[in-house]
C-alpha cells in the first residue's frame, strides 16, 4: 500500500491538499483502494450503520435545451426519444412510490422550457401538499436564483446539480462554449444559501479528467461542503460526441465514494444508476465504500428507455414495485438494510470543530 498516510490524514483531518489529491490519484494502488473502502464504510456506519437510504427518481422530461457532448438527451441528438409527463403522471408515480414506501421524490429532468416556473411551482405545491411527510428534490439545471427561490418557497427541499468537473478548461472540453462553470458553481452557492439540501457531483474517467482536474474537484466540493454529492462513471451513448470515448473506471469510482466518505463524513452519498450499469455488483459494492443512498426508478415503465443519458442503462423495463424488491434484497445480500425515512442532511458542525 502507497498511500495509507494520504487516507489516514484524510480521515483525521477531512481535508488534503491540492498536491496531495494528485499525489494520491497519480500512485493509487489495490490496497489503498481496499484500505480507503474499509475506512470510509466505518465513517459511514457511524452516521448511518446498515441502514440505506431510498430516493424515488421520476424522470419527468427528457427534452432538454442544452447540448452537453456527453449527454444522450443533448438537443442535437435528433434519435433522442422526447417525452414529458404531465402533472397528473407525476402525482401518479408520486403515489405509488409512496405506497412502496418511498418518503423522497427527486424530479429530474433536463432543461425544459415546458416547465416554466409557474408550472413547476404547481407541481411543488401538489406534491408536497398531497405528501407533507416526504422530501422533494429537484435536478432541473441552470436556473435564475429567483426560480430557485420561488421553488424553495414552494417546498421544495434539496436540489441536484452536478458540478460536473471543477477545472475550467476541463468543463469546456466538456461542454459547449455558451456553458461556463463559473456560472455553475454560482448556481450551486445560491442554492446552498437559499436554504436547499444542495447536492454537486461529478463523472468519473470523463474524456480529459486527470488527477489535477479529480483534485480540483475535491477541493470544491471541500470548498462548497455539499449535504449531497453525486458520482458515477462516465458511460459513452452512442449518438453523442462522444460515442467512441472510454467509458470511465469503476474501482476508480468506488475509491472516489470512499475518499468523498472520509472527506465530507456525514454527506449523502448515493451508489448511483451508472455504477449499477457498469457493474453488476455496483451498487452493493458502492455502499461497501462508504455511500448510504439509493435511487431507484419511479418514472413509468413507458418512458424509461427514453431517458436515454448513456447507452444500456439498468432498470429501464422494471416495474417500480420489482425495482424496490430487487433493491432490497441487493441490500441484504451486503448486511444493509431500506429504510423509508426521509433521510435528511443532519449538521455535525460540532464535531468539525
Ligand atoms: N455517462 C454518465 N453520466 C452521465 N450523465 C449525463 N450523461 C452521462 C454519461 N454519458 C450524468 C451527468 C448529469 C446527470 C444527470 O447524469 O453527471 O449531471
Ligand atoms: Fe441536458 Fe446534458 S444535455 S443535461
Amino acid at each position: 500500500m502507497k498511500n495509507k498516510d494520504f487516507i489516514d490524514r484524510l480521515e483525521q483531518k477531512a481535508y488534503l491538499q491540492k498536491e496531495e489529491w494528485i499525489a494520491l490519484f497519480s500512485s493509487y494502488d489495490g490496497e489503498d483502494r481496499a484500505y480507503a473502502a474499509e475506512r470510509a464504510r466505518k465513517t459511514a456506519d457511524r452516521y448511518f450503520g446498515k441502514q440505506v437510504y431510498i430516493r424515488g427518481l421520476i424522470e419527468f422530461t427528457s427534452f432538454c435545451r442544452n447540448d452537453c457532448y456527453y449527454c444522450g438527451l443533448r438537443r442535437s441528438n435528433e434519435k433522442a426519444q422526447r417525452y414529458r409527463l404531465l402533472p397528473e403522471e407525476i402525482l401518479s408515480c408520486c403515489k405509488a412510490g409512496y405506497e412502496l414506501g418511498f418518503r423522497t421524490f427527486v424530479l429530474q429532468g433536463g432543461e425544459d422550457s415546458y416547465y416554466t416556473d409557474e408550472r413547476m411551482e404547481t407541481i411543488i405545491r401538489e406534491i408536497k401538499a398531497r405528501f407533507p411527510d416526504c422530501a422533494l428534490t429537484l435536478s432541473v439545471g441552470e436556473k435564475e436564483e429567483a426560480s430557485y427561490r420561488r421553488f424553495y418557497e414552494a417546498g421544495a427541499d434539496r436540489y441536484l446539480l452536478r458540478h460536473e468537473t471543477a477545472q475550467e478548461a476541463h468543463y469546456n472540453l466538456l461542454h459547449p462554449p455558451e456553458m461556463s462553470l463559473p456560472h455553475r458553481k454560482e448556481c450551486l452557492r445560491q442554492l446552498k444559501r437559499i436554504g436547499f439540501q444542495t447536492g454537486c457531483g461529478f463523472m468519473v474517467g470523463s474524456p480529459g479528467q486527470t488527477p489535477e482536474t479529480l483534485a480540483e474537484d475535491m477541493a470544491f466540493i471541500h470548498e462548497l461542503h455539499p449535504q449531497m454529492v453525486g458520482i458515477g462513471p462516465f458511460l459513452p451513448h452512442k449518438d453523442t460526441p462522444f460515442a467512441g470515448k472510454e467509458k470511465g473506471g469503476y474501482e476508480l469510482t468506488l475509491f472516489l465514494l470512499s475518499l468523498i466518505r472520509l472527506m465530507e463524513r456525514n454527506v449523502l452519498l448515493p451508489a448511483t444508476t451508472a455504477l449499477g450499469t457498469i457493474h453488476p455488483k455496483g451498487r452493493e459494492e458502492g455502499i461497501l465504500a462508504g455511500a448510504n443512498v439509493v435511487m431507484p426508478n419511479l418514472s413509468p415503465v413507458s418512458v424509461r428507455k427514453k431517458y436515454s443519458l448513456y447507452d444500456d442503462k439498468i432498470c429501464t423495463g422494471d416495474e417500480a414495485a420489482e425495482c424496490i424488491v430487487c433493491m432490497k434484497r441487493r441490500m441484504q445480500s451486503i448486511g444493509y438494510e431500506i429504510v423509508s425515512s426521509r433521510g435528511d442532511y443532519v449538521s455535525i458542525e460540532k464535531e468539525r470543530e
